[in-house]
């Protein structure tokens, strides 16, 4: 297989800003279905990115012989059962974030892509900003010493900005979305962490709460996270910051500190304790106002057609799924709970 044949399933925001848009500008891809629910939406994206098939149902899009691939775009609550259908017709899976309703749903997910000899990738996004890499080089160079404590953040005024049906949004319905805040942008930063320290969760204690907005979701979680290694940090999950995305993460190290988007100009700062401050202008990271190219889809694309694992594979979406439920948990039962092992 010289290009990969692609079908979008869902053509709201995330679909419009980075899957139809990197898929296009991605030589060895091609866009040849896409599919949403509302009428017209689809039709519309056919049409803005050059899709020659639109379709409502998403059974139309994994009955076609010409789709090798799909990008799962779609309200959480679908995806486990879209992609179960499209490993059962053959298709290599992108899924969005996170990866399913729950820890079950995403080993099924993860059985289902290895016995259809199919790869699976899940849109985890924070790994491929260039920060991030640089972080994580500096982290495992040795240089500062072990990580002791994190504080990582990801919050902005909430999915009515974003979703393609703003305050009407699905984000905010616990039946379609399942989680709120933990899992819109939680969930994002239990794969950070876990890839950037190259450890495992090993218990969370949560608080989740609704402070500002309707619907039936948190609005806000704060999570305290041990790590196997015996590091202790926070993981902040919020809609309610007005003013500004922040996508920060500040590692506490035994020979200095690492502060990764916090100061507007220099996205990673680097302060050691002999008193030195590197501060670095890497490109800025990416937010909801000011999308780069992701990275995820140029990713699943090779891994597909060179026949490898990708980099945010099955059990990695699977296992910052686990640690999200475990805060949810948390937050229900007042209790510090280990993430569900996969
Ligand atoms: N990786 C990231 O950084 C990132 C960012 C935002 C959203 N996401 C994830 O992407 C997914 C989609 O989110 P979004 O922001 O695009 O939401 P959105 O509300 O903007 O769009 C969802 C789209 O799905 C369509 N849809 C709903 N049910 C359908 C069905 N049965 N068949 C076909 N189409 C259907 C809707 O009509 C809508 O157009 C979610 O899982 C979300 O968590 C990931």
């Amino acid at each position: 297989m010289s290009s990969l044949r692609v079908g979008v399933i869902g053509c709201g925001s995330i679909a419009i800003k980075r899957h139809l848009p990197e898929y296009l500008a991605n030589p060895r891809a091609t866009l040849a279905a896409v599919c949403d629910s509302v009428p017209g939406r689809a039709e519309q994206a056919a049409r803005d990115f050059g899709a020659p098939l639109a379709f409502a149902d998403y059974r139309d899009v994994l009955a076609r012989a010409d789709v090798d691939a799909v990008s799962v775009c779609l309200p959480n609550h679908l995806h486990a059962q879209v992609a179960l259908a499209a490993f059962a017709a053959g298709k290599h899976v992108l899924c969005e974030k996170p990866m399913a309703a729950s820890v079950a749903q995403a080993r099924a997910m993860v059985d289902a892509a290895e016995a259809a000899g199919r790869v699976l990738m899940v849109g985890h996004n924070q790994r491929f900003m260039r920060v991030h890499q640089v972080a994580k080089q500096l982290v495992h160079s040795g240089q500062l010493g072990a990580v002791l404590r994190f504080a990582t953040t990801f919050a902005h005024g909430g999915p009515e900005g974003w979703s393609i049906d703003g305050a009407d949004s699905w984000f905010f319905r616990r039946q379609e979305a399942v989680f709120g805040a933990l899992g819109d942008l939680g969930v994002h930063k239990a794969d950070l962490l876990r890839w950037l320290l190259e450890d495992e969760v090993a218990s969370v204690a949560a608080v989740t709460t609704t402070i500002e907005k309707h619907g039936d979701v948190e609005d806000n979680a704060v999570c305290l996270v041990r790590m196997t290694s015996g590091a202790l940090g926070t993981i902040a999950a919020s809609w309610t910051q007005h003013g500004g995305e922040d996508n920060s993460t500040h590692l506490y190290c035994e020979h200095g500190v690492v502060h990764i988007g916090s100061d507007p100009g220099y996205p990673l700062v680097v302060r050691r304790e002999d008193g030195s401050v590197e501060r670095r202008s890497l490109e800025a990271m990416s937010t909801n106002d000011h999308q780069a190219a992701s990275g995820v889809i140029d990713e699943f694309v090779d891994a597909v057609l060179s026949g490898r694992e990708p980099a945010v594979n099955g059990r990695a979406g699977a296992a910052a799924l686990a640690v999200i439920a475990a805060a949810a948990e948390s937050s229900r039962t007042g209790r510090t709970v280990v993430p569900e092992p996969l």
